[in-house]
């Protein structure tokens, strides 16, 4: 009685003034703060010869057959003995820096010629330098016999031009760190460094490093800053680290431990990458904690359910090995020990370490994912569970990440979401890498999402392919995911980087060689959502005048408001071939008049970034007419962001 009399009431007052109808009907829906973040995995080269700005590759001679089969602890090194010196070149395990990095080389120098005796490194297929730039270098070196060796190390080019070079002589008889710094004298893109000893005697090297000293943010063991900055442009609201495939590793053995990762590099126990290559693990937990710092974006770590990738050594699909039940007590510790290095004080164990890293504060570690993409077996669950009910005991502020497998559908994702279900997991994680078309079949998928159970990470999707009719259909995808933000909390696309000469996985959003970096289309659209995102979902705003145009089709439009700047934020994604009109309803929105700016993307359904020409597909942006419409002409193959200045709903 008491509804039908305030119905009454609104019926009134709404015919005197319509605006106060149509403020009744905007109904704005909470979403998730946290909806567009990145995933970073080192494969491709991402980390080592990538993020990773150190130049030297093999850095403490610890590659080995096991990475790759023609690789050994002297690879992309040279023994070097220009100017008629002799002597004996081994690689030695005896009385190491530490057992965590056993091997070094041991030069025995009988005669260092006019020229030295030494190693020279080729990096990661050379070395590239900037004139006028500095470049650290740092070695660990013990003398072992002999009179105290003078050392050259000098950065050289073809037919031996140099580029710069520093000297020091060794002092004392135990490992001891030698640094120093050089500016290179003019621009290279396939530098090498070699390191002599201009003195008879015996020496064991370790350690070789250089780094460009502009790193991102001048960090120390930083990060390459051209690389970190296209990351951090993204300003992303998470970042989901190591990876993917690379967290539950080839065989149980291979599992990424994050304790290896952390102390000092010298000491970090290295290990070999799935994807074929080695981890070096310069770029460890600590610098994947500071650089989410750096970008604001929260860390995503994700951990091993203690089972190893399915796919792991032959048998594919039937690969997954459980950690020993005898061995979860200390596995589980060791994901305890994760969150106490992240958010612990510093009179914990953990806490203390990351406080002797440099960081006393804590990272306010939110989140944390359980297993990637896992066959559903009795090992996985039984593991998982197992983490999970510690977890959730002993850490129920951190929101936990479970898997449902490598697909948006089939066996692994209906066994997972049950197991999800059962356990009441608070996200889990779904994948997809599909054909356009299937992005532009699927935007109602979540509409009709159980709203209340676990919330979806969507941590790894992509089209398969960099054109810009690829990165069209994950913007229309994009906006079922604002639409749905209620149930979608969190969305990655992956992979991330890709060195373009290791490439393991495609496509990729971003590519580089050691010079520059290439933005394809998907990192536009990436970039257009995850800067323009908000935490209200306004529906019925946008509609297409087109025929039959639904949600699930070639066009796609959302509205977002960003409470915190008041901006009211629409999207609009044409992915066919024909302009469309789209009828904006903007009434109640209080947007104000002439703040209207709108970012495009647009071009023919091939368009593609390249290395020669990076820029082909890219964003423009204008004002809108100052009159406000209620019209938007979308062109063909587009995606078009409107920002307005709004007032409070
Ligand atoms: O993103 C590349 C790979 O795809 C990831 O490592 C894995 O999780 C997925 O299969």
């Amino acid at each position: 009685m008491r509804l039908k009399l305030r119905m009454l009431c609104y019926a009134f007052i709404a015919s005197l003034c319509p605006q106060f109808l149509y403020a009744q009907q905007i109904k704005p829906k909470p979403i998730s703060k946290d909806l567009f973040g990145v995933f970073f995995e080192d494969l491709s080269y991402a980390a080592d010869g990538g993020l990773y700005a150190e130049l030297i590759q093999n850095r403490s001679f610890e590659y080995s057959p096991a990475d790759k089969k023609e690789w050994n602890p002297l690879s992309f090194w040279e023994y070097t003995k220009l100017g008629h010196g002799y002597g004996k070149i081994t690689v030695e395990s005896i009385s190491p820096i530490a057992p965590t990095n056993p091997h070094y080389v041991l030069l025995d120098i009988d005669y260092p010629g006019t020229e030295g005796v030494g190693i020279t490194n080729s990096g990661f297929d050379g070395i590239t330098l900037h004139a006028r730039d500095e470049y650290d270098f740092s070695v660990y070196i013990k003398q072992i016999a002999g009179e105290p060796a003078n050392i050259k190390v000098e950065l050289i080019g073809k037919k031996d031009v140099t580029y710069g070079h520093l000297s020091f002589n060794v002092a004392g008889n135990g490992w001891k760190k030698y640094t120093g710094s050089i500016i290179a004298t003019a621009n290279a893109d396939s530098a090498k460094l070699s390191l002599v000893s201009l003195t008879k005697g015996k020496i064991a090297i370790d350690e070789v490093s250089l780094f460009p000293r502009k790193t991102f943010k001048g960090e120390k063991n930083g990060l390459r800053a051209d690389l970190a900055q296209a990351i951090a442009d993204l300003k992303p609201k998470f970042m989901r680290f190591p990876g993917g495939c690379l967290v539950h590793g080839d065989g149980v053995d291979n599992i990424y431990r994050w304790k290896k990762t952390i102390g000092p590099v010298e000491f970090r126990e290295q290990d070999r990458n799935i994807w074929n290559y080695h981890q070096s693990f310069g770029l460890g937990f600590f610098e994947y904690f500071r650089f989410c710092e750096d970008i604001g974006a929260k860390p995503l770590p994700v951990i091993a359910a203690a089972v190893s990738c399915q796919n792991s050594g032959t048998d594919w699909g039937k690969g997954q090995r459980p950690v020993p039940e005898s061995e979860m007590q200390s596995y589980i510790q060791d994901i305890l020990d994760l969150i106490e290095y992240a958010n612990g004080p510093v009179t914990s164990e953990y806490g203390a370490k990351r406080a002797a890293a440099g960081h006393p504060k804590p990272f306010n570690l939110e989140y944390i994912g359980i297993g990637n993409e896992d066959k559903q077996t009795d090992n996985f669950r039984d593991r998982f569970k197992e983490i999970y009910e510690v977890l959730r005991a002993k850490h129920p502020e951190i929101t936990i990440v479970g898997t449902v497998g490598p697909s948006p559908a089939g066996e692994d994702y209906e066994l997972g979401w049950k197991f999800a279900d059962k356990l009441n997991i608070p996200v889990v994680d779904e994948h997809f890498y599909e054909k356009p078309e299937w992005f532009l079949k699927n935007n109602k998928r979540y509409d009709g999402y159980r709203r209340p159970n676990s919330k979806v990470y969507i941590g790894e999707y992509a089209s398969w392919g960099n054109n810009l009719i690829n990165a069209l259909s994950e913007a229309a995808f994009m906006t079922s995911l604002e639409r749905n933000g209620d149930v979608v909390k969190m969305a990655s696309y992956a992979p991330l980087l890709a060195n373009v000469s290791h490439i393991s996985w495609n496509p990729d959003l971003i590519y580089f060689n050691n010079k520059t970096l290439l933005k394809t289309a998907n990192y536009y659209v990436q970039q257009l959502f995850s800067t323009n995102q908000g935490d209200l979902y306004i529906p019925d705003v946008v509609a297409f005048k087109q025929e039959g145009a639904a949600t699930d089709s070639t066009l796609a439009a959302s509205c977002v408001k960003d409470s915190h700047t008041g901006d009211i934020i629409l999207k609009i994604v044409n992915a066919g071939s024909k302009q469309a009109t789209a009828t904006l309803n903007l009434k109640g929105l209080h947007i104000q008049k002439g703040t209207a700016r709108v970012q495009l993307l647009t071009g023919l359904p091939t368009d593609k970034n390249s290395m020669e020409e990076p820029n082909t597909v890219h964003v423009i942006e204008k004002d809108l007419p100052k009159k406000l419409s209620n019209f938007y002409t979308a062109a063909p193959y587009s995606v078009s962001v409107i920002r307005f200045k709004a007032g409070k709903l």
